[in-house]
């Protein structure tokens, strides 16, 4: 990373930690066997998967064997969504997500509906909440599963993901559940909210980028209800094939263990720096926060400010790193689909900025950000 620059972009991506470093570095170049191997070497490579799914599942209160290794969580999502909806044994074609879900879940879920799935999107309210009647009111006998977020990315909103799960469980549906931006971060006890598939990503919580776990309820991995997205080799018990990727796996279960051990500490740091940068920023006219102000998670702030270009703020300011949510496909900039669901326009989805805190953040990072965006409101 570049030393100069504040990074402040960590539901984008985060930083890989020194500690994580060192594991993969050791996997790549002393203990480099094929963990599907059964001489000693190999059989390192497998102890050190073995032991990462103890540390990932240990993170969500689920069982190791519940635990498969993804390539990150837009393979989770895809392997989730098209494992359970495309398995032979499945006659239900009804899904239900939302429209602030991430791109992973909604591109997933436009690809089926292209084959003869019937899709809802739920709407949410200005603050990004979901309305849990609606959703209830939407599942019928032909509903094969619900797919909603714990946390969202662009506004840190938090979902009733318990609630959630005495929906799903009351009407047998199955819930898959995008934990990108909430594992690692908050507690979670994956029984208690009663999810079925949970997905997660390494790069999203200090560990390597191309990672990510999955877990399946073994009620399901029994019956044999859902079925892999990768064929090949029968790797994590067929479910998901081709060779360890051990130094990566070795890399996240490190990341789950830091983050499990450390995430009070974490905390306390980063919100404490999320409340001194709200109310600064709120001083500012006009100013709001996009999203639940309560139910939103400590590291992110997604903030409106009127008049506020926040494209040509990240233009001018190259030394930080925020974002503004949009995605940059064709060199067209798209306003926040997230935002625009809470009913923002296009106008004030760019002029709405998501800073979001890492445990590396400092005061000083939220004092330099703070005045960049007072010079730019004064200059531009
Ligand atoms: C909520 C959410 N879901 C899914 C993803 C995709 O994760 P990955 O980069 O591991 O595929 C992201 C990453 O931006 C995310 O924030």
């Amino acid at each position: 990373m570049e030393n100069s620059i504040i990074y402040l972009d960590n539901n984008a991506t985060t930083t890989v930690d020194d500690r994580v470093i060192k594991i993969i570095t050791s996997y790549f170049s002393d203990l480099y066997g094929n963990a599907s191997s059964l001489y000693s070497f190999g059989n390192k490579a497998k102890i050190a998967i073995d032991k990462a799914k103890v540390e990932s599942a240990k993170l969500i209160g689920a069982e190791p064997n519940e635990i498969y290794f993804t390539s990150g969580a837009t393979e989770g999502i895809n392997f989730a969504l098209k494992g359970l909806a495309m398995h032979p044994v499945n006659r239900k074609k009804h899904i239900i997500t939302c429209r602030t879900e991430h791109k992973a879940v909604l591109e997933t879920c436009h690809y089926l509906e292209s084959i003869g799935y019937k899709i809802d999107y739920l709407p949410v309210d200005a603050e990004g909440n979901i309305d849990l009647e609606a959703l209830q009111k939407l599942i019928s006998n032909d509903t094969l599963l619900v797919c909603l977020m714990w946390v969202n990315n662009e506004t840190g909103v938090i979902y009733p993901i318990e609630k959630i799960g005495e929906i799903t469980k009351a009407a047998d549906v199955y819930f898959i559940c995008d934990g990108t931006q909430g594992v690692g971060k908050l507690p979670i006890n994956i029984n208690e909210c009663n999810i079925d598939v949970l997905c997660f990503s390494g790069h999203k919580m200090y560990g390597p980028k191309g990672i990510g776990g999955i877990y399946i309820n073994q009620s399901i991995t029994r019956q044999n209800k859902i079925q892999p997205l990768i064929h090949g080799g029968g790797q994590e018990d067929g479910l998901r094939s081709g060779t360890y990727n051990v130094p990566l796996i070795a890399g996240l279960g490190n990341a789950c263990e830091i983050a499990f051990e450390e995430m009070e500490k974490n905390r306390t740091h980063i919100e404490h720096l999320q409340i001194f940068l709200e109310k600064e920023l709120l001083q500012i006219k006009g100013a709001f926060i996009n999203g639940n102000r309560v139910s939103r998670i400590y590291n992110t702030i997604n903030i409106y400010i009127p008049g506020f270009d926040s494209e040509i703020f990240i233009g001018v300011n190259k030394d930080i790193a925020v974002s503004n949510g949009s995605a940059c496909t064709s060199e067209l900039i798209q306003p926040s689909h997230v935002l625009l669901a809470m009913g923002l326009n296009n106008n004030d989805a760019m002029n709405s900025l998501r800073i979001s805190i890492g445990k590396h953040n400092t005061k000083e990072d939220i004092q330099l950000l703070i005045q960049r965006i007072k010079d730019f409101i004064n200059n531009y």
